[in-house]
Order: structure tokens, then C-alpha cells, then sequence
């Protein structure tokens, strides 16, 4: 349900995370999530009990929270005013086939419960209508060609140059999945305009967008880049809208909070926490600028003047510069004192802090191990900020795959280290 190419996403250690939250709370305490990321973790947080507050300078991750983060409930999806009342019947007859295929499929069954399904025909039924849509269909000045123009070869103002002199293309997109995109946001923002759909509702047919995008976008991973005179093979598949698996999702008390600004700022308004997990760059890579794209498209339907937005594009990827964020937490020199002014402002009793063994702030990772991030931050979680003796530290190994300058799958360890705040 979430992005799966998130870098350093921490899914393959939930059990773990869990494992040693545990250790500290109980179901309904509130848990902080502050770089929250895909929110890979503040979901696993969400569906233990406990009550989350999710942060990250991502305006995906914000997107992401308020579609499947917050709400205890499907969202309502006001059919009837979106669409005629004969249209609307007919999607809801094509909605109820569809719903009758997800019956037994994993993650599906929450469809067991006759409320969710009523709700849930009506979730579908929008995706339907916006998986359809022709241009005819949108009203004339929210119709717009922007993905097209920007991101696709045959894009008006697709064409890079860069640093060095070389000339292209932009080819995130096939021109057929570009214009899909457009006709998709557009509506999103003619609604957005109207107040036309509820916010949850909103946020997830733009998740469920970032999903679709993720799936044929023609990059290795992340959007820092594309391909320069090739094309990736999943590019060609059509851009579709798939309906959510929501097991797990849904649910619990409520109460969850969702944040997109510096963790620096985010710690000192959202009050008091049992504990605070903090998952940070572990080395120079700038989120904002290897997520723009999916960024851009939880962005979009708030532009206000895509006219000026688009045309300040820049790099060779086509991100307006405005959007970029400088993390301090992506800087070698600057990490320690971020991290530990972060920990110093927060109110929380614990925290736990995941790193890696492998390409770090310190290591090149073209040695063997290198523990210099664990014996920083092992001296960090030591210092008079913490209670004597607390510090414990748990190891994961498992293997990376990543490519660093010719070496492959090499062993690294997953850290995480748990520390008691002094009061
Ligand atoms: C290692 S990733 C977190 C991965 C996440 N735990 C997951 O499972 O997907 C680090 C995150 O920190 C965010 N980030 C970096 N600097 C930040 C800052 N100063 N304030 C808020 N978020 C920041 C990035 O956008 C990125 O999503």
C-alpha cells in the first residue's frame, strides 16, 4: 500500500522496531515518527495500538499520513455530487463487479463488514471515474497538459541541458501514461477548487496516484534521474489507478498527527511523547529532490498558478527549485549537532534511532564494517542529555544489494539504539 522503492524504508524491520518499542510502551501511548518517510513505520505503529505522529519534509509522506494515517475509517466519497446521477449508477454497478473480484484477496478483508463495502463501492467507483476520464469531461480551465509538456520526449518543454553540455529529453513518462496523469490531476484540482471531496478522500486517490506512478514511472528507483536514451520496460504498462488493500489500515482510537516541516520544528509543537523513533538520512542524498515527482503530484491540486510554477522547472529532472529542501541531517558535518539539537527540544521520554553499518555519513563502504556511526551515535546516546546506563543497541544484519562504485551485496547491520531521556 505504501511506496516500496522509498529508500531506506525500513519494512524488512518492523518485527524488530516493534520489538524493542515494546520494550518502552504500551498500546495508546503516542509514538513519534519523525522522519517518517513512506511511513512504512508509523503504519506498523498505527496497527500495534499506539497513537502516531508522523513528520517528514515530503509532501508524499503528509499525503500518504492524511490518506492512511488518520483515518479510522474508509473515507466518504460523495459520489452523487461528483458525477451525474446516471453516471454514478453505472459506476457503481461496474464498482460492485470489481468489489466482487477483491473478495478474498490478501489485504481485502475488511470487506467482510457490509459498511465497508458500501463505503468502498464508492471509493471505486471514483478511481473508475478518474481512470477513465477524457478531456471533454474536465471544465476547460482546470484542463491542463503539465506531466505532458514536462516530463515526457514529446513534452513542449521537456528538453534538458546539463551541467556538462548534455542535451535530451525528459523520458519519466510515455507520452500515453503523461497524459493519463494530466487528465487524472486535473480533475483532482477542478474538485480540490470546488471543495468538491472530502480531505481523507482527497489524499488517497492521490496515494493511490503515487502508487500508479511508482509502477510505470521509467527510473531506477527514485525520481533524482531517468534513463537518458532508454526506456525501462514497466514505463510501457498503462498507468492505473489500483484499489487499496486496507488490512491494518484502518481502525483504533484515532488521534494520529501528521506533520510536514523541518523535524527540528515539528518536535517543538506536537507535545509530549512517550517515545520518538528517528530514522534520518544516513548519508548526502536529498529527499526532496529523489522524491520530487511523487511529491509534485500530492502538490498539484493546491497550485495555485501552474502557469509560473512550471515554468521555473530546473535541473536536468525538471523540479522547481522552490521545492527543494537541505536537510542538515544529510550533511556529515552537521549531523551530529542536528540530531542531538532535535533529541534536546523534543518532549519525549525515549528514543530510538535507527542507522546502518553500510554507506553512512562516515563510511565510503568500499572497506569492510565501518562502526563509526555506531560510536558516534553510541557517544551521543551517552552524553548528559540521557539517563546513565540506558543505551542499549540492537544489530540486524542482512544484505545490501545496492551498487556502490562496482561492489555488490555486502553485509551490513541494521542499528537500533534505544535511550532513556533525563527529565
Ligand atoms: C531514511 S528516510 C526514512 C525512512 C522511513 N523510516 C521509512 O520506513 O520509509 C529519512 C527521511 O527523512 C526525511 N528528512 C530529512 N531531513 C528532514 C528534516 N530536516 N525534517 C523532516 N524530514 C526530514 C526525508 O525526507 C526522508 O523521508
Amino acid at each position: 500500500m505504501l511506496l516500496s522503492r522509498y529508500l531506506g524504508n525500513k519494512t524488512a524491520l518492523l518485527d524488530t522496531i516493534l520489538d524493542v518499542t515494546a520494550q518502552r510502551c504500551v498500546p495508546g501511548d503516542r509514538v513519534l515518527d519523525v522522519f517518517a518517510g513512506s511511513l512504512a513505520v508509523s503504519m506498523a505503529f498505527k496497527e500495534a495500538g499506539y497513537t502516531v505522529s508522523a513528520n517528514d519534509v515530503n509532501p508524499l509522506t503528509s499525503a500518504f499520513g492524511h490518506a492512511y494515517l488518520q483515518p479510522t475509517l474508509i473515507p466518504r466519497f460523495p459520489l452523487d455530487s461528483l458525477v451525474s446521477e446516471r453516471r454514478a449508477a453505472i459506476l457503481r454497478f461496474e464498482a460492485k463487479n470489481q468489489l466482487g473480484s477483491l473478495l478474498g484477496r490478501p489485504g481485502f478483508s475488511f470487506l467482510d463488514s457490509d459498511d465497508a463495502r458500501r463505503r468502498y463501492q464508492d471509493l471505486l467507483a471514483t478511481l473508475r471515474y478518474l481512470q477513465l476520464i477524457e478531456a471533454d469531461e474536465i471544465s476547460p480551465s482546470y484542463l491542463r497538459t503539465d506531466f505532458y509538456d514536462a516530463y515526457c520526449p514529446e513534452g513542449r518543454y521537456s528538453a534538458f541541458t546539463s551541467s556538462r553540455g548534455t542535451t535530451g529529453r525528459r523520458r519519466f513518462l510515455t507520452a500515453e501514461n503523461a497524459h493519463r496523469l494530466d487528465l487524472i490531476l486535473s480533475q483532482l484540482r477542478a474538485w480540490r477548487a470546488a471543495g468538491k471531496l472530502p480531505g481523507p478522500a482527497h489524499w488517497m486517490c492521490l496515494a493511490v496516484t503515487c502508487h500508479a506512478l511508482e509502477k510505470v514511472a521509467n527510473t531506477q528507483g527514485t525520481y533524482h534521474d531517468f534513463p537518458r536514451d532508454s526506456w525501462d520496460s514497466r514505463a510501457f504498462k498503462p498507468l492505473t489507478l489500483h484499489p487499496p488493500a486496507l488490512d491494518g489500515v484502518l481502525g483504533g482510537a484515532g488521534g494520529h498527527v501528521v506533520g510536514q516541516e523541518d523535524s527540528n520544528t515539528f518536535v517543538t509543537h506536537v507535545g509530549h511523547h512517550r517515545m520518538m523513533y528517528i530514522d534520518p538520512p544516513y548519508n548526502f542524498r536529498q529527499y526532496t529532490a529523489y522524491y520530487f515527482l511523487p511529491n509534485l503530484v500530492c502538490r498539484y491540486p493546491d497550485l495555485v498558478d501552474p502557469e509560473t510554477y512550471f515554468s521555473q522547472l530546473s535541473y536536468v529532472r525538471g523540479q522547481n527549485p522552490d521545492d527543494d529542501f537541505t536537510s542538515e541531517f544529510c550533511s556529515a558535518g552537521k549531523f551530529l549537532i542536528a540530531l542531538k539539537s532535535l533529541i534536546a527540544s523534543a518532549d519525549v521520554d525515549s528514543v530510538l534511532i535507527s542507522y546502518f553499518t553500510g554507506k553512512n555519513h562516515w563510511s565510503r563502504f568500499d572497506s569492510g564494517r565501518d562502526d563509526t556511526g555506531l560510536i558516534q551515535l553510541s557517544e551521543l546516546l551517552s552524553s548528559d542529555l540521557f539517563v546513565d546506563g540506558s543505551l542499549s543497541v540492537r544489530e540486524v544484519p542482512r544484505k545490501n544489494y545496492a551498487s556502490y562504485g562496482g561492489y555488490r551485496a555486502r553485509d551490513v547491520h541494521e542499528l537500533l539504539l534505544l535511550a532513556d531521556v533525563k527529565r
